[in-house]
C-alpha cells in the first residue's frame, strides 16, 4: 500500500552541495514529495527528535552534528515508502552501504551519514509531525 516516510538531508550533505543530487535520486526512485523545507534544528529539537538514543555514547556527538547547519526535511509518499526508502539510502554505516545507495554515494561516516529515513510508518508519522504542520503537507 501507499505510505509516507520522513527524511532529512543532514548538515553534511547540505554543506557539500548534495541537495540536488540526493533529491534527483529520490525523484528517480518514484517518491512523491508531499512536504519539504530547509530548516535548522535547535539543540532542544535534536535532543527531542533523537530522544530514543539519549543513552547512547554517540548522543552528544549526534546532537552537535545535527544542529551545526541547515537540513532539508521532507515527507515522501510512494507504494511501500518506508521500506523502499531504507533500501534506497543503504546501511547506517556508509562503509557497509550497498553500491548505488545514497549513503554509499554521499555519506562520510556512520555519524555523518548524509540522510535520515524513518524506520517504521508509526515513526514516520511522528517525525513528519515534528517538522511539519498539517497545512505544510500536500
Ligand atoms: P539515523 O539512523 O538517521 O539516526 C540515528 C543516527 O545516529 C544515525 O543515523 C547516525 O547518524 C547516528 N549514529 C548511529 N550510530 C552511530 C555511531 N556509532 N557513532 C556516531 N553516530 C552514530
Amino acid at each position: 500500500a501507499e505510505n509516507r516516510t520522513f527524511t532529512m538531508l543532514k548538515p553534511d550533505a547540505v554543506e557539500k552541495g548534495h541537495i540536488g543530487g540526493i533529491l534527483e535520486q529520490i525523484n528517480a526512485s518514484g517518491f512523491r514529495i508531499v512536504a519539504m523545507k530547509l530548516t535548522q534544528m535547535t539543540k532542544h529539537d535534536a535532543e527531542t527528535f533523537y530522544a530514543v538514543h539519549n543513552e547512547r555514547p554517540f548522543f552528544g556527538e549526534l546532537v552537535e552534528f545535527m544542529t551545526r547547519g541547515p537540513i532539508v526535511a521532507a515527507v515522501l509518499e510512494k507504494e511501500n515508502a518506508v521500506e523502499d526508502f531504507r533500501t534506497l539510502i543503504g546501511a547506517t554505516n556508509p562503509a557497509e552501504a550497498a553500491e548505488g545507495t545514497i549513503r554509499k554515494k554521499f555519506a562520510t561516516s556512520v555519524g555523518e551519514n548524509a540522510v535520515h529515513g524513518s524506520d517504521s510508518e508509526e515513526n514516520a508519522a511522528i517525525e513528519a509531525a515534528f517538522h511539519f504542520s498539517g497545512r505544510e503537507m500536500f
